[in-house]
């Protein structure tokens, strides 16, 4: 197995349902200008879709990249209420989130779903972001395994090694997602062994090696240094301190080798 070493770090702010596009459009560019000079680690952040254009606009020609929360697998079409892919490139996003938990459990999202939304994704040039993770019923039943590589498997379905070498994967224990909660270093590397494992079972190595595996889950300038010792974990999938410019400043400071 490659060193955690030869993938680059990869910091992402995930906005939720915050921030209209004025004040999305000022905390970008609060970032952007705080954030410039960062050129050892991957930036992106996931603002709500409305707020795509503003974001966009403001962080363009900066190393801040733009994704979506939320895409169907459709470029267009009678799909009420979704969000295409194609429309998401077309707008300047360069990743698009898939299968987060709250679109799972909030929005009854499905494994094969997810599975359409990454496929959708890499047919229309974003970066799919695949989550996962399991319940703390499923952790105390000692299920995590069993519930990572179902999710795996269902989300990654017939891609072909170099589609899946794209893909980027967040491991966000639902226990620990919005709670204040954090896995421990050693819960979050457990869980991120698991993924790299099935990865290497499932696909060429070079997968497995190139394939950026994030911890999230009540992410903080003080616990993001400890994930990062862990050698599987090659960055964070932010939520709650992605909203405060000086807490998001801080955990890609951390993230800087
Ligand atoms: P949190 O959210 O950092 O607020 O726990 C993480 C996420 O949902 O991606």
């Amino acid at each position: 197995m490659s060193p955690t070493r030869s993938r680059r770090r990869l910091i992402a702010g995930n906005w939720k349902l915050q921030f209209g596009p004025t004040h999305a459009a000022a905390h970008a560019a609060a970032l952007r200008d705080r954030l410039l000079a960062v050129e050892d680690v991957d930036l992106a952040v996931f603002p709500t879709a409305m707020s795509i254009p503003a974001v966009v606009d403001t962080v363009k020609r900066s190393n801040l990249r733009v994704g979506v929360q939320w895409a169907c697998a459709h470029a267009e079409g009678a799909y009420t209420g979704a969000n295409s892919p194609a429309m998401a490139r077309e707008i300047g996003c360069g990743w698009v989130l898939c299968g987060h938990s709250e679109v799972r459990g909030d929005f009854g999202e499905t494994d094969a779903r997810v599975h359409a939304a990454i496929r959708g994704g890499l047919k229309h040039g974003l970066l799919p972001m695949l989550c996962v993770g399991e319940s703390v019923e499923e952790r105390a039943a000692g299920r995590l395994r069993e519930v990572l590589e179902r999710q795996l498997e269902v989300a990654y379905g017939s891609l072909h090694a170099d589609e899946a070498a794209t893909v980027t994967i967040a491991y966000e224990p639902l226990w620990a997602i919005g709670t204040g909660v954090t896995a421990t270093p050693d819960k979050a590397q457990e869980a991120h062994a698991v993924i790299r494992k099935w990865l290497l079972g499932r696909f060429p190595e070079f997968v497995a090696a190139q394939t950026r595996v994030l911890y999230g889950g009540s992410v903080k300038a003080s616990n993001i240094a400890g994930l990062l010792a862990c050698p599987d974990v090659d960055g964070a999938l932010v939520g709650g301190a992605s909203l405060d410019v000086d807490a998001f400043c801080a955990i890609v400071d951390a993230a800087r080798r």
